[in-house]
């Protein structure tokens, strides 16, 4: 792996990788991210910068035309662009390993031509849709339809829920069943563009926080689409949702450590400038001890973060450790956040400043790509077959 033998240090690339990224979030992001979230104004220009950038493609291989980088690149980038704006994180997230990750993993060479390649550089985003309005925990049991219409047709029926980007993608990668007594077995992964008769779209979401990114319902009625966009084999769809949330987590992860960090920083600026009883908060040990807690729980999920990211990059298995690093990041998360506030006082509470903002954002990290309490079933599940081997 690229992860120096101590886990103390990233490799030099890594580190230009978090630099660039880190300028292009405080140029960039920072000072627009407050109205961004306030107009809940999906940021289609900034999306095509991070395009350019690279970080629409981060993971595909350079012969597809994608950055050709690694698990640890991405999670780098994912904290520092969540860093600058949360919304962009997501939107950048959704993309990259939802909606690219299983394509490039499980399509064919006619589908990565079709529906990756046009998808690289931020001129078009995707999306990823398991979720449904009666479930989204038990992603098992799926209820949108997927039968057979003709010879070369599928027909799908049914509703997906909370579907990050619906309203700009202009492709999704969507979970069905085409046999409800399989359970999971009987789901698998289709294709459908944008445009397709039978496919649309339902309100926006107005949300608690990641305000600039959409989220609503896909919805399909008798929506016809070529059989050719099956995604791996029939049947497989379970498998393929859950591997792909393997590697999504460490995406939220990295998202989670942002807003985080974000929290922090801004935690530690006020607490140097605020004056209260003729001292600066910072002298004081009541907050020392806040912004310890901060920055410990910030570095252990980091460090969380950047092992099931080094574990990926060297084909080990990192499902409990990818569960670990988004559980430990998002509690980080709302913990940092929460303290923020806490330390700004009434400033804490209002708009003016980012920590009400990261506060709302920190909230939906424990909620998807598997909630809290999913991610601790994934981990002790793991724990006990490890045990048991
Ligand atoms: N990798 C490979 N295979 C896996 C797997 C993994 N990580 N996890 C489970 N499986 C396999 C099992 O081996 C089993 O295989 P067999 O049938 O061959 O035995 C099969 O899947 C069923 O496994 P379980 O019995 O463990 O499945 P379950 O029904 O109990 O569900 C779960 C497990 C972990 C709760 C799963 O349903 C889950 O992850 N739920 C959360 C859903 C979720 O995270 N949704 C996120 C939506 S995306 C999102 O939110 C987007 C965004 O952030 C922007
Ligand atoms: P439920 O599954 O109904 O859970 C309700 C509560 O019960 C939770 O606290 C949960 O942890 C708990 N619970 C459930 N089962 C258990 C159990 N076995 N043991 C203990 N506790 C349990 N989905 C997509 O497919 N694609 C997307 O792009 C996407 N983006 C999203 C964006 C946003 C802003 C939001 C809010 C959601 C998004 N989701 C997406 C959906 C998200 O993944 C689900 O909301 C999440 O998985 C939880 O499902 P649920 O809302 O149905 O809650």
């Amino acid at each position: 792996t690229h992860i120096g033998s101590s886990l103390m240090t990233i490799p030099e690339s890594h580190e230009m990788l978090r630099k660039t990224c880190r300028d292009f979030a405080d140029r960039e992001l920072k000072p627009v991210a407050a109205q961004l979230d306030k107009s809940h104004q999906y940021p289609i220009d900034l999306v095509k910068k991070l395009g350019d950038l690279g970080l629409m493609c981060v993971e595909v291989g350079e012969e597809l035309g994608g950055s050709g980088l690694d698990s640890l690149a991405y999670a780098i980038a994912m904290e520092e662009i969540s860093r600058g704006c949360a919304s962009c994180g997501v939107i950048m997230s959704a993309h990259n390993s939802l909606y690219i990750g299983p394509l490039v993993k499980y399509g064919n060479e006619k589908q990565i031509d079709q529906f990756v390649k046009p998808f690289l550089h931020g001129e078009r985003v995707g999306c990823f849709a398991l979720s449904e309005p009666g479930n989204g925990s038990d992603a098992g049991a799926a209820s949108t339809v997927v039968k057979e219409h003709d010879q070369s047709t599928y027909v799908m029926n049914g509703t997906k829920a909370w579907i990050t980007n619906a309203h700009e993608a202009e492709a999704a990668v969507v979970f069905a069943t085409t046999d409800k007594s399989l359970k999971h077995k009987g789901i698998s992964a289709f294709i459908v563009k944008k445009g397709t008769e039978g496919f649309s779209l339902g309100k926006k979401e107005d949300k608690l926080g990641i305000r600039a990114s959409s989220t609503s319902n896909l919805i399909f009625e008798d929506c016809v689409f070529p059989k050719e966009n099956l995604l791996g084999k029939k049947g497989d769809g379970f498998k393929i949702a859950m591997t792909t949330l393997d590697s999504g987590r460490i995406g939220i992860a990295g998202q989670a450590l942002g807003i985080a960090q974000a929290a922090l920083d801004c935690a530690v600026d006020y607490a140097q400038k605020r004056q209260v009883f003729g001292k600066q908060l910072t002298q004081l040990q009541a907050i020392q001890m806040k912004l310890a807690d901060m920055e410990m729980r910030l570095q252990s999920a980091r460090l969380l973060t950047w092992k099931a990211a080094a574990l990926k990059c060297q084909g080990e298995p990192f499902t409990k450790f990818a569960a670990m690093a988004k559980l430990a990041a998002s509690e980080c998360a709302t913990f940092n956040a929460h303290q923020a506030i806490q330390i700004l006082g009434g400033m804490g509470y209002v708009s003016d400043m980012p920590a009400e903002r990261h506060y709302r954002d920190a909230r939906i990290t424990e909620i998807y790509e598997g909630t809290s309490e999913i991610q601790r079933l994934v981990i002790a599940g793991n724990l006990i077959k490890e045990y048991s081997a």
